[in-house]
């Protein structure tokens, strides 16, 4: 492996083989979403317990301190938005020279397989797989369902979708947790992050989710509402960090989550 290579994915997967990913991508396709409307406040206090970010290139340039130590992963798919017919309707829309000049230590696509921009996205992952392992840039694939594919959150589909990324050529491939989790880590010959989903009633949902995630061998998250949404940010950013950096269980997770909400009074 390429120096370069090697160096970014030291920055995105740590020594012990884990990672936390805070995703604030989401004005991409949902505009100014609940608690990410001022970007550069949503990370404040969350930065030193999270790995990576997961952004758009507006956001990391108007938003956030180009001095972080937080490491960056940069959403390079768009086209499609919450307003439109479809969410499916993406292709790759950031050039690799924009890539190359933002620095970022990784960058992620969407596919939509299963639907109608299953092609389309397929080889937009592929090009920008072709461009940025020539860079020593690591590509994240997300596998993305879309409104109308909401019910596709499932092993069969997942599975299937995280194995044919894999195949394209990506370095970690996101996607959702479900029943069955280890089998979709068992066909994926690449590591697998869980994805997060809307914010949940009860935040040990959470913890629970991603321990049992780990349990089964993901290397990690990309989780963003139920962090920024969460009334204590970092409370919920350092349960997560201790689960997936220092194998806290759900209990231990929560018990540090509650004193630092506590502390916050
Ligand atoms: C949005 C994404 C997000 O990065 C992903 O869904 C994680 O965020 P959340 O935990 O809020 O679902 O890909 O397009």
């Amino acid at each position: 492996m390429d120096w370069g290579m090697a160096n970014r994915l030291s920055k995105l997967i740590k020594p012990d083989g884990h990672c936390f990913y805070m995703a604030m991508d989401h004005g991409y396709i949902m505009g100014p979403t609940h608690g990410l409307e001022k970007p550069s406040k949503a990370l404040v206090p969350v930065a030193k317990y999270v790995d990576a970010i997961f952004a758009t290139r507006g956001v990391l340039r108007a938003a956030i301190d180009p001095t972080t130590e937080v490491g960056k992963i940069l959403r390079v798919s768009g086209g499609a938005t919450m307003a439109g017919a479809t969410l499916s309707n993406e292709d790759w829309v950031i050039s690799i020279d924009d890539i190359i000049r933002m620095n970022v230590e990784s960058v992620g696509l969407s596919v939509f397989i299963g639907t109608e921009h299953e092609h389309q996205t397929l080889l937009a992952l592929t090009r920008l797989v072709n461009e940025c392992e020539a860079y020593g840039i690591p590509v994240m694939a997300v596998t993305a369902v879309g409104r109308e594919m909401d019910q596709k959150k499932e092993v069969r589909y997942l599975s299937l979708a995280c194995r044919i990324c894999a195949e394209m050529g990506v370095r970690v491939v996101k996607t959702y947790y479900c029943d069955g989790f280890e089998k979709i880590v068992n066909g994926c010959p690449v590591p697998v992050v869980i994805a997060g989903g809307p914010k949940t009633d009860n935040i040990v949902e959470v913890f629970q989710f991603v321990y049992d995630g780990l349990q089964k061998g993901a290397i990690g998250v990309n989780l963003g509402r139920n962090i920024w949404q969460d009334e204590c940010p970092a409370g919920v950013a350092r349960a997560l960090q201790a689960i997936i950096h220092e194998k806290a269980t759900p209990k231990q997770a929560n018990d540090l989550y509650l004193e630092l909400k506590d502390k916050k009074g």
